[in-house]
């Protein structure tokens, strides 16, 4: 691999995703309470990020882009291109690499936005970064070399998996990724609820769902095999999980729940573009 080095790292909009990735980077050491800076919109908000996390924090950051190497951009999808247009006017070093996690924000509109030749490097994170379980996925600009994707490949291994994809495929991974989180926290309620209705204690249920959830997800990662097989093995035939099974399939689970990505894809598809 690729060695990948960085000394100072600047973190604009330092909101949940901005201060997971920071605390996952400081958890691995991969930087310190010096190298690191952070921005936001308010004070207020610089503030508490000065208290809970003990580094620098600013609204206007213009005198720190001299000496910065990777600036890690964060804010809301309305907030990019004004952040691209500021960091352009207020001294961005040609060689400081850009790596944003903003939903819908393409490379193409990014370098157009900035029209410099600073490396671009697109991310799409989830919220599990918060407990170093995040999926990302990566994909660089054109200026972005190998090195660069190493860079942002350490940073987001940081905080969970990371991997590096054709752009042509965040839309879908927006659905998937980014959204995902919000799906399985639906699919976990539901179960929960089924557990309850069945006598469970509200708290005991969500405790057996959420570490099923988390022994499943582990076992097909771990054993590397398909789901269905997985299934397979536990479904005893006149059981009561194929029981459970056949409800589902009455229901549509399956395609209600691969039109839900279908759905969100599209959406994002919509996200980075103005209205007008
Ligand atoms: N949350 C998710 O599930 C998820 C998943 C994948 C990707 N993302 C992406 O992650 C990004 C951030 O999401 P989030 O949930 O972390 O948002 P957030 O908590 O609202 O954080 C946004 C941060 O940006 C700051 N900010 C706004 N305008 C700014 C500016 N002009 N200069 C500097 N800082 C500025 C805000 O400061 P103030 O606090 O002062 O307003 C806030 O700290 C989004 O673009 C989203 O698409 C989110």
């Amino acid at each position: 691999m690729v060695k990948a080095e960085f000394h100072k790292l600047g973190v604009i909009g330092a909101g949940v995703m901005g201060q997971a990735l920071i605390q996952g980077l400081m958890r691995k050491q991969m930087v310190t309470l010096k190298n690191v800076w952070a921005a936001a919109k308010t004070e207020a908000s610089c503030e508490k990020i000065r208290a809970e996390l003990g580094i620098t924090a600013l609204t206007n950051y213009n005198d720190r882009l001299a000496d910065t190497d990777v600036l890690l951009l964060c804010v809301k999808p309305n907030g990019i291109k004004g952040v691209l247009e500021k960091l352009k006017a207020g001294g961005l070093k040609p060689d400081t690499l850009i790596i944003s996690i903003v939903a819908g924000a393409t490379i193409e509109t990014m370098e157009n936005t900035l029209a410099t030749e600073n490396p671009v490097i697109r991310a799409m994170t989830n919220t599990p970064c918060t407990v170093g379980q995040a999926m990302t996925t990566i994909c660089g600009g054109t200026h972005a070399t190998q090195k660069h994707l190493a860079i942002a490949q350490q940073i987001f291994d940081a905080v969970g998996i990371c991997m590096e994809l054709d752009e042509s495929h965040f839309n879908a991974v927006t659905s998937l990724a980014g959204s995902g989180p919000a799906y399985v926290f639906l699919i976990m309620e539901a179960l929960a609820d089924g557990g309850v209705r069945v006598g469970l204690p509200r708290e005991a249920a969500l405790k057996i769902v959420s570490q099923t959830l988390l022994g499943a997800a582990t076992m097909v990662q771990q054993s590397g095999r398909h789901p269905a097989a997985l299934r397979d093995d536990v479904t005893t035939p006149a059981g009561c999980t194929i029981g459970a099974l056949l409800t589902m399939e009455d229901g549509k689970i399956r395609s209600v729940l691969a039109r839900a990505v279908e759905e969100a894809t599209k959406i994002a598809g919509n996200l980075g573009k103005e209205k007008k």
